[in-house]
């Protein structure tokens, strides 16, 4: 199926369910963690995901309940401790640019920062450094793209078997063009059909930017996070 085919074939309602689910499902976890978010002080800044979107990542993990969790852009920190926040997962994060990162007590057993900065050498080495010990990562069942990445097989690589990517980006909140977090999410799609895999798209509305979906008595969700859900079921 071409990309154009598979954009068509997406639907936003996939999404809307999603979110009101995971939200009603999760509302005081949800606002505990915002809350707690809140007092860390990473309030949105330059380059740090709104506040709409944090909600749509906590939500997720508070459904999905991810172990292991790779992340592509950490900047600041602030996705990397919203989802440390809603979950138990272990969360291995790479930043290619200068080290921003926030350090906060208490959370350095949970968050680690990968030595291999770029995307690309973190997936392909599966290697992770912590002062003297040498580990090797784990599988990932869910993923996190906040950066340029555009290869589908290093990602499907390093996960498990099923997992969830939710790509920050999915439309360009300026131009409104698709942007990299629909090109990465297309490409594991086009993957999946290649492997016979299964895959579910949940893509964002245009509409959704800056506000985030808006769910009843709660606010908005989600202002550009595209996510896929695969299953390697042949493999
Ligand atoms: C938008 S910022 C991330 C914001 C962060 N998720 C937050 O909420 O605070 C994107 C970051 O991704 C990094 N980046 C872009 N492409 C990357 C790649 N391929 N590998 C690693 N880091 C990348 C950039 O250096 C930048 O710091």
């Amino acid at each position: 199926m071409s990309q154009n085919n598979l954009v068509t074939a997406v639907n936003v309602n996939n999404n809307r369910k999603y979110i009101s689910d995971a939200v009603n499902g999760n509302k005081d976890q949800l606002q505990w963690c915002l809350d707690e978010l809140d007092k860390m002080n990473l309030n949105k800044q330059k380059n740090s995901i709104s506040r709409g979107d944090v909600a749509f990542l906590i939500a997720v993990c508070l459904k999905e309940k991810p172990k292991s969790i790779m992340e592509i852009g950490t900047w600041v920190g602030r996705s990397a401790y919203s989802m440390a926040l809603a979950s138990d997962a272990n969360i291995y994060t790479c930043d290619s640019g200068n080290n921003m990162f926030v350090d906060i007590e208490g959370y350095s057993d949970r968050i680690h920062l990968h030595p291999n900065t770029h995307s690309t050498r973190f997936l392909k080495t599966a290697e992770y450094h912590r002062q003297i010990h040498r580990n090797t990562l784990p599988k990932f069942d869910m993923v996190f793209v906040d950066g340029y990445h555009d290869d589908a097989e290093d990602i499907f690589d390093a996960c498990e078997d099923s997992f969830t990517l939710i790509a920050h980006d999915y439309f360009d909140v300026n131009t409104l063009e698709p942007c990299k977090g629909q090109s990465i999410i297309l490409k594991l799609a086009e993957y999946a059909i290649a492997h016979k895999h299964k895959y579910s798209i949940y893509p964002t509305s245009r509409n959704w930017i800056p506000k985030g979906y808006p769910v009843y008595d709660f606010g908005g969700v989600n202002a550009c996070c595209g996510m896929i859900k695969v299953s390697k079921i042949n493999g």
